[in-house]
């Protein structure tokens, strides 16, 4: 995406390829800053307090670490001290366990003195098939909103929650993918934002590209959904996922599972947009089965924003001494989701529309 006039992907190597660069988005929307990961830890720091945030993001970077730990030890012992610290980092993407699963193999099949560079190509591999996809889940999700248009005749509301653009993502991103493809087309396109307590990705971040890309949109409290569905002012939700089972539950960021009944409850259509590597084929219940990660409650209790001044300041919200909880993400059964968007096209939230597009995962079940 380009951000004043130059293209940027969300993590990309230095021009020597000694270190790792990813945008820095703890500091968006109020200042663009990189940062160099020159280490394997400084990858696993930067997703732990998620410098970088996003399933598929995170699943790349982990590549990334992978192969900067390579540099520091590309033993047999190395690999897997490796992967077992950049897999606790953050427990319910897959993407991320994914990617390192990837990886990994491609290594502990190699000798040693090859890892460093078959490290570096695979995570490029990662990179760039993320860029892939996200383009094609554009397509196709860029064909549901004209659709929708063209039956209404006029601009479209979409709602979405947390950030899944191109931040989320190496470009492009999920559930703001087709948003994109159709303001591109020339289909009139307003974004509803929800802000996304507690961490603020939609207010910080979507609302960041979306107006860095010239979409119309406007970001609202996050209990405003149910509101603008019940009065005709939605017409479809897109959103990301984390992770999303073979039955096809999805789990995405807390607040996902409450506007999906929203929308069930007004018959507003409600998709989700991913791509393969955030199936778990492992799972069919995502309620009772997906890890849902438990955050530091200090970011319920404090915000952090911009001065009048320019500065940043963090201040608290909460009644000092109350106990507070932070569970980051929620799992929308498949009975309230439309369909999933993938880049190979869209399915029937269930096991036979996910196998449709993945027949291949039938011969392995
Ligand atoms: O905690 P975050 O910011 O990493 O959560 C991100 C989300 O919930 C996104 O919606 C999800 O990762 C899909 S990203 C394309």
């Amino acid at each position: 995406m380009k951000i004043d006039g130059r293209h940027y992907r969300t993590i990309f190597l230095d021009a020597d390829g000694s270190a790792v660069q990813v945008i820095d988005q703890t500091r968006l929307p109020f200042a663009f800053e990189l940062q160099h990961l020159a280490t394997m830890e400084d990858a696993a720091r930067a997703i732990r307090t998620m410098v970088v945030r996003g399933a598929p993001l995170i699943g790349v970077t982990a590549a990334y670490g992978l192969a900067l730990a390579m540099r520091e030890d590309a033993s047999s012992e190395g690999i897997e001290r490796a992967v077992a610290t950049l897999a606790a980092t953050r427990p319910t993407a897959i993407n991320l366990r994914w990617a390192l699963d990837r990886a990994a193999s491609v290594l502990r099949g190699a000798q040693a003195r090859e890892r460093v560079a078959l490290a570096f190509a695979e995570a490029g591999r990662i990179a760039d098939e993320d860029v892939a996809s996200c383009r094609s889940i554009g397509e196709h999700g860029g064909r549901i909103l004209s659709d929708i248009a063209a039956a209404k005749g006029g601009r479209i509301d979409v709602l979405t929650h947390c950030n899944a653009g191109w931040l989320a993502t190496v470009d492009w991103g999920t559930a703001l993918a087709p948003i994109y493809a159709a303001h591109d087309a020339g289909v009139p396109v307003h974004v509803w934002v929800d802000e996304t307590r507690p961490r603020n990705q939609g207010a910080a971040l979507t609302a960041f590209e979306l107006h860095a890309h010239g979409v119309p949109h406007t970001v609202i409290a996050d209990n405003a959904g149910g509101h603008l569905m019940q009065h005709g002012q939605v017409d479809v939700c897109i959103v990301g996922s984390d992770r999303t089972t073979a039955s096809g539950d999805v789990c995405n960021k807390i607040g996902t599972y409450l506007k999906a009944l929203a929308a069930h409850d007004n018959s507003v259509p409600f998709y989700a947009a991913l791509p393969f590597s955030t199936i778990d084929w492992t799972l069919n219940d995502g309620v009772a089965e997906i890890p849902i990660e438990d955050r530091d409650a200090r970011e319920v209790t404090h915000l952090t924003g911009r001065t009048a001044e320019g500065g940043f300041e963090t201040i608290q919200v909460v009644s000092p001494g109350s106990p507070v909880a932070n569970p980051a993400f929620d799992v929308t059964p498949a009975r309230l989701v439309t369909g999933i968007i993938t880049e190979r096209g869209i399915a029937s939230a269930s096991p036979e529309g996910l196998l449709g597009l993945y027949p291949e995962r039938r011969k392995a079940a």
